[in-house]
């Protein structure tokens, strides 16, 4: 198949810069919390967070254990169907009452985010739960959700690349892009 190139909304050096910022943000905000021999524990959402979450904590100055979680609730259009699907949410035991840092791609209605955040509280009663998100699209916001930290804010657009998907195709962009107009 044939690679199309949708328009850029944030480009390659964009991200790296925001994402750098992040990292040194994130890094002072934990240090301080964060016991001699203690580890951050950062939790990527899957699949939207991958690239994110692999290239932030190569800018964070603490230790972390990586960790994942899967959620799904787009299906094949633009449209958050609101149902968390099949999502895949082992996580181990020893994340217990730590610092933890839940990596999203993008925090739209918030359903997901809220989702998570909910569920990580009450199964692992972290000392502090921290949400960053590469994105942060507060028109469409349904719950009461705010990301601590966000890279950018975006207009109700539909945004493909860098981990993020349309029916499954552009993650593998290494740059934003912008879909033209809702597809569905
Ligand atoms: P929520 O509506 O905040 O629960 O977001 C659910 C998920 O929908 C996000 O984690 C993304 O994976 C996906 N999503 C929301 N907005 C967009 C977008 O503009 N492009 C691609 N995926 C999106």
């Amino acid at each position: 198949m044939k690679k199309v190139k949708p328009k850029v909304l944030f480009s390659k050096e964009e991200i790296q810069k925001r994402t750098k910022e992040l990292g040194h943000e994130i890094s002072e905000y934990f240090k301080k919390n964060l016991q001699e021999d203690d580890s951050l524990i950062v939790i990527g959402v899957l699949k939207g967070a991958y690239i994110f979450t692999a290239d932030l904590v190569r800018e964070l100055d603490v230790a972390a254990q990586i960790e994942f979680v899967r959620i799904a609730s787009y299906g094949d259009n633009t449209q958050s169907s609101n149902v968390i699907k099949a999502p895949d949410l082992s996580l181990p035991s020893n994340i217990y009452g730590k610092n933890i840092l839940l990596v999203e791609d993008i925090v739209d209605t918030g359903q997901t985010s809220a989702f998570l955040k909910k569920y990580i509280e009450e199964q692992f009663k972290p000392s502090k739960l921290v949400l960053v998100s590469l994105l942060n699209k507060p028109s469409r916001r349904e719950v009461q959700i705010e990301p601590d930290f966000y890279g950018f804010e975006i207009e109700d657009k539909f945004v493909i690349g860098y981990g993020l998907d349309f029916a499954e195709k552009y993650r593998e962009l290494d740059y934003l892009g912008e879909l033209e107009g809702r597809l569905s």
